[in-house]
């Protein structure tokens, strides 16, 4: 494993982070510096797209195992209400849901339980249709939770469904960070829009991030990114900005089977690579986003400036 210090206990992750051996990802160890302060509060990520089936939770499981290996205390929220599927791709099988957060007044904590290399997972109901129509108050009590979760994470990824439901825009209206997910469809790049559209109007504080899945090579990932964004500054004046593009590639689909988030049963997969390049250019962000939050008087000085450029394996 490479690793590069970040500071504040956090490390940027080379070209192998993870175990080479799939069969042992328990084996795993957090490499958080544990004399590191802990963080006043979460970064809050949500995870969306206009179509569904584009690879949210795949990027969801995956970008919290990346997080979290590299030194950030994660919680993974499972807010696709009524089929929510994340517990499956982390390899879970929750006992508890947000369920108890809506109704029963859990906390997010209360509920969460832990998944490969520390990720924890607050998990959501499936096949339950009440869960699919419950009115936005109900939900902002989740949303609610999510703020509450203070120094129990220091990133806390919140996984929707897709579209402009309002199940849906219960998160994207309240959360800053918006993380969305298309692939070069162009269903999805139009419905992408939709969203982004969307969050632009009714969350004006909202960053928005794109990343295009299933790509066939970082070229269309760019030209599709490029696409969305000419439109969003024209129509909308906003700027969008790029994570990066994730291949596609028939070994995500074999992970999803074996409940292994790709990164940890098959780290030299083409998709594996991107992913961390995704990984790397989230942390960045959150590094900033922590910044901007420390109340030590070192507010602003972020480590992104001292960040080197990546020497690990290219994503094609
Ligand atoms: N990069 C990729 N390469 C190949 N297949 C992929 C890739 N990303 C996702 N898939 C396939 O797409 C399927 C759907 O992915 P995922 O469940 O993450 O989508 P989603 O956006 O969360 O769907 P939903 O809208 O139903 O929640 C995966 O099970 C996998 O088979
Ligand atoms: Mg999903």
């Amino acid at each position: 494993m490479t690793r590069r210090r970040l500071g504040r206990g956090l490390y940027d992750l080379g070209a192998s982070p993870f175990t080479s051996s799939p069969s042992k990802p328990q084996e795993l160890s957090l490499v958080k510096d544990e004399a590191a302060a802990p963080f006043p509060r979460p970064v809050v990520v949500c995870v969306t797209s206009g179509k569904g089936g584009t690879g949210k939770s795949v990027l969801t499981s995956n970008l919290a195992v990346h997080l979290a290996a590299s030194g950030l205390k994660v919680i993974a929220v499972d807010a696709d209400m009524g089929l929510a599927n994340l517990h499956l791709l982390l390899g879970l099988q929750p006992r508890r849901t947000v369920m108890e957060v809506i109704e029963g007044g859990a906390t997010i904590d209360d509920i969460a339980e832990s998944g490969p290399i520390g990720v924890r997972l607050a998990g959501g109901g499936s096949g339950r249709p009440e869960m699919a129509d419950l009115h936005p108050s109900r939900l902002r009590r989740l949303v609610a939770a999510v703020d509450a979760v203070g120094e129990r994470a220091d990133v806390v990824l919140v996984d929707t469904g897709a579209g402009i439901g309002r199940s849906t825009t219960s998160f994207l209206y309240a959360i800053e960070e918006i993380l969305v997910v298309t692939s070069p469809d162009l269903t999805a790049m139009t419905d992408g829009y939709a969203v982004i559209k969307n969050v632009v109007r009714n969350n004006r504080s909202a960053r928005v991030f794109v990343v295009v899945n299933r790509a066939q090579s970082a070229v269309e990932g760019l030209e599709v990114f490029g696409r969305i964004d000419r439109v969003c500054q024209r129509f909308l004046e906003r700027r969008l900005f790029y994570l990066g593009h994730v291949l596609n590639d028939p070994r995500v689909t074999t992970s999803v089977a074996a409940r292994v988030p790709i990164l940890l049963n098959q780290p030299a997969a083409p998709a594996s690579a991107c992913l961390r390049g995704v990984g790397r250019a989230l942390l960045l962000e959150i590094d900033q986003r922590l910044a901007g939050t420390m109340a030590d008087g070192r507010a602003g000085a972020t480590h992104a400036a001292r960040f080197e450029p990546d020497r690990g394996p290219e994503c094609a």
